[in-house]
């Protein structure tokens, strides 16, 4: 590889969410998605050059920005975007905030496919809107849509968005082609906006297509607002920047007003930057990089099927989040999560973040580490878990 993936870079100290949020300098953070790799150099020289002139006052976004954006989902992803249809902001989940509160009025309800990335509750909930769960189906060693009860819920008079993650945390689904026609099918039926975010589409396993929602038809592309950003793939959310797709001419005014009134309209420039750099000479890091996290995943896998047999992990079809499933241990999800982290010092994530039912008996641990760390956090993990088993073989054994 061209690339040093495997390279440990100490963050501690950086005051990074990741890994200062531990007070122990022992943790091992595999949590938050956020990514401990070097970002692409062309990213790192497009930043310093900026650096050199020393004023740092308000941007504004040129044409060449958008053109980059254009240029990346045309050559990437084969979808023709049309410069009037893109308006910049600071992050992802405000985008999803601001067309939430643009779509909706208060009391009305939102379709969320659970277990979901857990801002989104939020998102929702804080546009004075209601969560209606279409709960994904655990099928083998993935997910399935469960379209009847999809159906029914889009049906509810109330639902007037469905909120859509493409790909999708923490399931680690790739919606095909045919799946997302068939809840575009729907949700047209019963009058019900798509907004799909698409932050995690760039991270795409062997075997897999990401198919942008926009493509799947013209139909598709006038209705549905598109959000995303190369925040996760090129590990730069701290600079963050995002943008908002829509076609429609009206819905992006809507959009845009909301954008203005929450005051996320201005991006900084190192974002505006950073953005360019990533979809202008970043393709060859960013093909590497998805190479590491699947070798990642079949470490993971690996380790998993030798040492703790009793976790089964979900099938990763994109995104560096791998979804356990830990039902084989007597512990709730909230229970291993504090173990882990306060007897093995190594930090996951808990599923009920996801949802309090359908992320119970699960654990979310982040791949996207040298395979050195992924590889201590694994061992400590065995170690807890292991020893949790072997107390529990112990209490059900009297002498
Ligand atoms: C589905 C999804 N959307 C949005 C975000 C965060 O986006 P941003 O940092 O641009 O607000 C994340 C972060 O993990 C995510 O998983």
């Amino acid at each position: 590889m061209k690339y040093n993936f495997d390279k440990i870079i100490n963050r501690r100290g950086t005051n990074s969410y990741k890994w200062d949020l531990a007070k122990d300098d022992d943790v091992i953070p595999l949590w938050v998605a956020d990514m401990d790799f070097e970002v692409c150099p062309a990213i790192t020289e497009a930043l310093r050059a900026r650096i050199d002139h020393p004023v740092f006052g308000y941007t504004l976004v040129p044409d060449s920005y958008y053109e980059s954006v254009i240029a990346w989902f045309k050559r990437r992803h084969d979808w023709k975007v049309q410069r009037d249809w893109i308006l910049y902001t600071s992050g992802v989940v405000p985008a999803v905030s601001c067309a939430i509160k643009a779509l909706t009025l208060p009391g009305e309800k939102v379709l969320l496919q659970t277990p979901a990335y857990n801002c989104f509750f939020s998102s929702i909930r804080n546009q004075g809107c209601e969560v209606v769960e279409n709960e994904l189906k655990r099928d083998g060693d993935t997910y399935k849509i469960d379209f009847e009860d999809f159906e029914r819920k889009a049906a509810d008079d109330k639902v007037t968005v469905f909120l859509l993650c493409n790909p999708h945390n923490p399931c680690g689904r790739v919606w095909t082609q045919e799946e997302l026609t068939w809840m575009f099918n729907i949700c047209r039926k019963h009058h019900v906006r798509v907004i799909s975010d698409e932050i995690h589409g760039e991270i795409i396993m062997p075997g897999n297509h990401f198919t942008p929602f926009a493509t799947i038809s013209k139909e598709a592309q006038d209705e549905a607002i598109i959000l995303n950003s190369p925040s996760k793939a090129f590990n730069i959310a701290g600079l963050q920047i995002a943008n908002i797709i829509c076609k429609d001419r009206d819905i992006r005014r809507r959009i845009d007003r909301v954008i203005n009134i929450y005051e996320v309209c201005d991006v900084n420039p190192f974002g505006v930057i950073a953005l360019q750099a990533a979809y202008n000479n970043g393709d060859e890091w960013l093909d590497q990089l998805n190479e590491y996290i699947w070798e990642n995943y079949q470490y993971l896998k690996k380790f998993i099927y030798e040492e703790l047999p009793q976790i089964e992990v979900v099938r990763l079809e994109g995104t560096y989040l791998a979804w356990l499933d830990i039902m084989g241990y007597e512990l709730t999800s909230d229970e291993a999560y504090e173990k882990l982290l306060h007897d093995g010092k190594v930090f996951l994530s808990s599923g009920t973040l996801y949802g309090r039912k359908s992320g119970e008996g699960y654990l979310r641990i982040n791949l996207a580490c040298p395979r050195e760390t992924l590889k201590k956090g694994l061992i400590r993990m065995g170690r807890i878990l292991s020893q949790y088993s072997q107390d529990q073989e112990d209490l059900g054994c009297p002498m």
